[in-house]
């Protein structure tokens, strides 16, 4: 880890002498509505597992997700988290010079970084929203031979439609693209936009399932590619990399039941809600701006004398944890990211940041 993550509630929970617990996280990404219940329940009943050793390549577990979404078992592979593919992908796939689409997700270049590969970055502009400009970015992918691609984007929350991904991985037949869809399942219509069962040879996808199901904790993550590709990331697969209650949770999450479905639909349905009334709260303030997001967190620019750092030292006082942006390359100590949480938390949370932002607004005047 060489550039750190948002999230860290036990470094400001021991600051502040409270328990973890007791922090507001908006700077993690979790579903605010996850995990569901059932699955709760479900892993405490079966807590047991934990006293025999899980199924050691995950095969079941790599099964329940093709035959979800009706794919060649042999196109995926499980791991503890979509993270460690992405720190294995430079070495497997022998990487020489990365390209990485930014701003974006820190552990790209950290997982180049620590295997001396030769990175850049192809950065959006503030001015343009940070939307790719996709022509640019095809021209930029010559002489590289890797390249990372957050979609949706953290933390900018912009999505490169399908067609458009799957145009500039067909254009560039010897680069492999590696795909990050662990934040896909929050947009409407995710379905179509994912590149899980593109047929191209040069993709690699990875679908984490962190985030959408509000389990984090229990590690657990695919990367979905050619068979051909597939089987160089088997051989270097740790045994048991997948522990025994992630993969029932696999099991469960992949039966496309009533109650998971319908998890499915009410997520999706108010992060587009929420982060609607987070947008309406802040269109009129001239010190904060909110970037359109199609998922569930909010990339914003301050304006006028506060800085990121001022804002989350303020916040903290008032036990809530935002993500400070200034290490995002291509951003800088005037963007914050936060995630949706539940409509009360969301209320407080917009009332504390406006109390904050026009007290600053009134010190100006
Ligand atoms: C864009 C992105 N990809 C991947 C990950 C890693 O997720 P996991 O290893 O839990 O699958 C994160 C975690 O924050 C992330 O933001």
């Amino acid at each position: 880890m060489l550039k750190g993550h948002g999230g860290n509630i036990y470094d400001l929970a021991q600051q502040l002498g409270c328990h973890p617990s007791e922090i507001v996280d908006m700077s993690s990404n979790m579903n605010p509505l996850g995990p569901p219940e059932d699955l709760v329940s479900l892993l405490q009943e079966n807590i047991n597992t934990i006293s025999s050793l899980p199924e050691v390549d995950a095969n079941r577990t790599v099964n329940a997700f093709a035959d979800r979404y009706h794919i060649d078992p042999e196109r995926v592979i499980a791991g503890n988290g979509t993270t460690q593919f992405i720190y294995s992908i430079p070495r497997i796939l022998e990487t020489k010079r990365a390209l990485i689409f930014a701003p974006t997700y820190a552990d790209y270049a950290d997982a180049c970084a620590i295997q001396n590969i030769d990175y850049n970055y192809s950065t959006a502009r503030e001015s343009v929203a940070f939307e790719h400009d996709m022509n640019a970015a095809a021209q930029q992918i010559q002489g590289y031979d890797t390249v990372f691609i957050c979609n949706p984007n953290n933390p900018t929350g912009n999505i490169i439609p399908a067609a458009d991904l799957e145009q500039l991985c067909k254009s560039h037949a010897d680069v492999n693209f590696v795909i990050d869809e662990s934040y896909l399942m929050f947009v409407d219509g995710f379905n179509t936009q994912s590149m899980i069962r593109s047929a191209l040879p040069n993709v690699m996808v990875l679908d984490s399932m962190s985030k959408f199901f509000g389990i984090p904790g229990l590690r657990i993550g695919f990367l979905i590619s050619s068979p051909v590709i597939i089987k160089k990331f088997k051989t270097y697969l740790l045994p048991w990399s997948v522990n025994s209650l992630a993969q029932m949770a696999v099991h469960y999450l992949m039966k496309q039941t009533a109650e998971v479905e319908t998890f499915i639909e009410n997520t999706v349905k108010f992060i587009a809600q929420e982060r609607y009334i987070l947008f309406e709260t802040f269109k009129n303030s001239s010190l904060i701006k909110l970037f359109p997001s199609t998922t569930c967190f909010i990339l914003a620019r301050l304006y006028g004398n506060l800085t990121a750092d001022d804002l989350g030292m303020h916040l903290a006082q008032d036990r809530i944890l935002i993500r400070n942006c200034s290490n995002f390359s291509g951003l800088s100590d005037r963007f914050i990211r936060f995630s949706l949480k539940t409509g009360e938390i969301n209320r407080m949370f917009a009332k504390k940041l406006l109390a904050r932002i026009s007290q600053e607004e009134s010190i100006l005047k």
